[in-house]
């Protein structure tokens, strides 16, 4: 009958997964079970503190459903979510930097004209969104879709709201990149807003005195053929939350100074009814290949 020590023990459970027939399996597997042990070992982790880890993780299960991904919030706030972000995107050779895709990514949206005024049920200040699309040398990348997704003025998401399934998306679509590898469009100044906070990771959140706040920002995600899709956010100058996001996902070269303007037509020629902000951004893609990411899950009911 084996008996182990402290030490002992890891080696032994390492051991036991020899067999894996997938080596790279194999591999997560072994680092896994070492890293999970020396916490232990580090920590002198009690049995209280075990079992309420248990329980914690079992109430973060408890919380998925359809439409939300309470597994991938906790990975987030853990700043997980941005470290594989991170060492999977370690040469950026003059690319855009990318971030995290979030939870309210629906999939691919709908294609719109350039100009189309995405929030048009919602108060709040007007502002103007101009971007470009080029490659590493600055050349103008056409037809290269480009999926824009941003919160409310209230902080939410169209996707949580409880009409969601009735109304459809608002403060998302998608833009085809013009001949110069332009898009543009109208919508509202998003504003900083909390994640979700009614569930263990939102809690957890509060226990620990962080704060649940992400700074205003606008996500893009850029499919151009041949080049490798560029998941990001642009955030806007200013905002209180930059310097403590709560997903650590705030990158220098993805804010943007936001110019405030009372101009009576916006850059594409049409009437602007009152002062409105100008966003302009200009992403430089990396050639490549790989698929754009799917939505974490399918929106079937509100978040
Ligand atoms: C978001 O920006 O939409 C987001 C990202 C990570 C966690 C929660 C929200
Ligand atoms: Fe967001």
């Amino acid at each position: 009958m084996p008996q182990f020590n402290e030490t002992e023990l890891t080696a032994a459970v390492v051991r036991s997964f020899e067999e894996t027939p997938d080596p790279r399996v194999k591999f997560l597997m072994e680092e896994l079970v070492k890293s999970l042990h020396d916490f232990v070992r580090k920590t002198d982790l009690t049995f209280d503190e075990w079992l309420y880890a248990i329980d914690f993780l079992t109430q973060v299960g408890q919380k998925c459903s359809p439409s939300r991904q309470e597994f991938i919030l906790l990975s987030d706030v853990l700043g997980v979510s941005m470290l594989v972000d991170a060492v999977n995107h370690r040469e950026r050779a003059g690319a855009t930097e990318t971030t995290v895709l979030g939870p309210f990514y629906v999939g691919e949206h709908k294609p719109m004209p350039h100009g189309t005024e995405i929030a048009p049920h919602l108060t709040g200040e007007r502002m103007f969104v101009q971007a470009r699309v080029t490659d590493l040398a600055g050349k103008p990348l056409a037809n290269a879709p480009v999926d824009v997704w941003h919160a409310d003025d209230d902080g939410n998401y169209d996707t949580q709201r409880p009409d969601y399934e009735k109304e459809g998306p608002s403060m998302r679509a998608r833009f085809i990149t013009d001949a110069e590898g332009r898009i543009y469009f109208r919508t509202i100044l998003p504003c900083s807003y909390p994640i979700p906070t009614d569930g263990p990771v939102g809690q957890m959140i509060l226990q620990t005195r962080r704060h649940p706040n992400r700074p205003a920002h606008i996500h893009f995600l850029v499919a151009a053929p041949g080049h490798e899709p560029l998941v990001t956010h642009v955030f806007i100058e200013g905002d209180k939350y930059l310097d403590s996001d709560v997903v650590f996902g705030v990158k220098d070269d993805l804010i943007s100074k936001v110019e405030k303007r009372s101009d009576p037509v916006m850059p594409d020629g049409r009437k602007a009814d009152a002062p409105w902000h100008l966003m302009t951004y200009e992403f430089r893609v990396k050639p490549g290949a790989g698929e754009a990411p799917k939505p974490m899950m399918p929106v079937t009911e509100a978040a």
